[in-house]
């Protein structure tokens, strides 16, 4: 693979825009393309479009290719395991990948006691089982859930959505039974106070107003919970949020179901960004960089949990034992030193990022774990007034410039790279991203 970035041609190329334009006619709507980068091909963290022009990858599929674009161990491992057979479906048959990686899932979540799984295609699947199953298993019906979470699109985990309005504009109503409270967001503390003093009183809503006058603790079945919030603009929150909610959830029997679909599997420098905050889970829900980009989406649970009968719930295609054999891999070349990359050069680079503070007011705040970074752009530090339109700007001028990333929430950018990056693209993504606000400012 070139040098990266090598942009040649005008942006979009002449190849790319034929195909968008043949995209515009047949592909559904729905899709938010903020530009038309045209995949040909990818390795590491770099990615080739259709007219040879090459870009540093820092959305990774949306957080997805972690051990980088087509990592030649799982290639091998897809390869190997398609030759032998592609399907036999786990839900009616047995083979030896899904019970390893179920074996293997089992040694990794951050789930005390014995751990069994339950294997599907997405991030949405995993937590549609994980609600089916907190319901099943408590035999109460109502869930909790934080504003500014994406737990996914079909329409048990759009109920616990709370991105966007547009997510769920049109589709209601809703799965009954689900409550929404706001989340740590410690740059805009929804209670006003400082995240090295508080004591989490943001979940003060949860004990003193929904479950007082809302809905009975004993009729709770769960609580559902990013441990870093993804969708809504990569925000970490304090520490004490996460022990003050597994207190509280323990307090009331209610399960708690940490979903780790877009934090898990390394990104953050751990395997799992619960580790982070030490929070153990009685659920947890994996997918997007499990497989390295194959479909696959898991929902671990405590054994004494994951009870319910043959029957209760399946899925055809789940724990396909291609996929499965790419998670296997996948799993081995992160324990193999990757989480460690994460975790150094993802510090390396928040710190970048953090020294660009001075140059440029825009950048209000720069957080993240491992290569899990958002930078929230503002008008005004003071008043921290959302600069969407120059965050939008923003990620358009990052792309002419040959690097590809992603927005997230509504006025911050994230940086979630393949998990390969090195120390010197780090340093040409923050060079890149100096110039593309110097940019966006000079035009303003
Ligand atoms: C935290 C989280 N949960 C669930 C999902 C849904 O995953 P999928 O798009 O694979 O259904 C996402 C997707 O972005 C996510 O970030």
């Amino acid at each position: 693979m070139r040098h990266a970035p090598d942009i040649k041609t005008p942006l979009p190329g002449p190849k790319a825009a034929a195909i968008v334009a043949r995209d515009a006619k047949s592909v559904s709507t729905s899709y938010t393309r903020d530009y038309p980068f045209v995949m040909a091909r990818g390795e590491g963290a770099v990615v080739e479009d259709v007219d040879g022009n090459v870009f540093l990858d820092c959305a990774a599929g949306i957080a997805v290719t972690g051990t980088g674009h087509s990592h030649p161990a799982v290639v091998d491992a897809i390869v190997d395991q398609a030759h032998k057979y592609l399907h036999m479906s786990g839900t009616d048959f047995y083979y030896e990948p899904q019970v390893k990686l179920a074996e293997e899932m089992a040694a990794i979540v951050p789930i005390p006691g014995p751990v069994r799984s339950f294997f599907g295609n997405s991030g949405t699947e995993a937590n549609e089982a994980a609600i089916k199953l907190a319901r099943y298993n408590s035999k109460r019906f109502n869930i909790i859930a934080f504003l500014g979470s994406f737990h996914g699109r079909t329409l048990g985990s759009l109920a616990l959505t709370s991105s966007k309005f547009v997510q769920r504009r049109g589709f209601g109503p809703m799965m009954p039974g689900v409550y929404h409270a706001p989340y740590a967001n410690c740059y805009r503390c929804p209670v006003g106070l400082k995240p090295d003093s508080c004591q989490a009183e943001c979940l003060g809503f949860v004990e003193d107003q929904l479950l007082i006058h809302l809905v009975s603790p004993d009729e709770v079945a769960a609580v559902v919970v990013e441990p870093i919030q993804g969708e809504g603009g990569y925000v970490v929150p304090a520490p004490q949020f996460h022990e003050r909610l597994r207190a509280l959830t323990r307090r009331h029997g209610i399960l708690l179901i940490v979903d780790e679909v877009q934090s898990g599997m390394g990104r953050t420098g751990k395997m799992f960004a619960c580790e982070h905050f030490g929070l153990e889970a009685d659920i947890v829900t994996v997918a997007k960089g499990i497989a390295s980009g194959m479909p696959l989406g898991v929902t671990a649970a405590r054994a004494d949990v994951m009870t319910w009968p043959p029957g209760a719930h399946a899925s055809t295609f789940g724990g396909n034992p291609v996929s499965a054999a790419a998670a296997i891999a996948t799993i081995k070349i992160l324990k193999d030193g990757l989480i460690r990359n994460a975790e150094v050069v993802g510090e390396y680079f928040l710190g970048r990022l953090r020294g660009l503070m001075d140059k440029h007011a825009i950048i209000g705040d720069v957080r993240g774990k491992g290569l899990m970074i958002g930078v929230e752009l503002v008008r005004d530090r003071e008043t921290k007034e959302r600069a969407v339109e120059e965050r939008n700007r923003v990620v358009l001028e990052m792309f002419q410039r040959g690097v590809l990333i992603l927005g997230a929430g509504r006025n911050a950018i994230r940086f979630a790279p393949p998990m390969v990056l090195t120390r010197d693209q780090a340093d040409s993504v923050v060079s890149i991203f100096d110039d593309a606000l110097g940019a966006v400012m000079g035009k303003r």
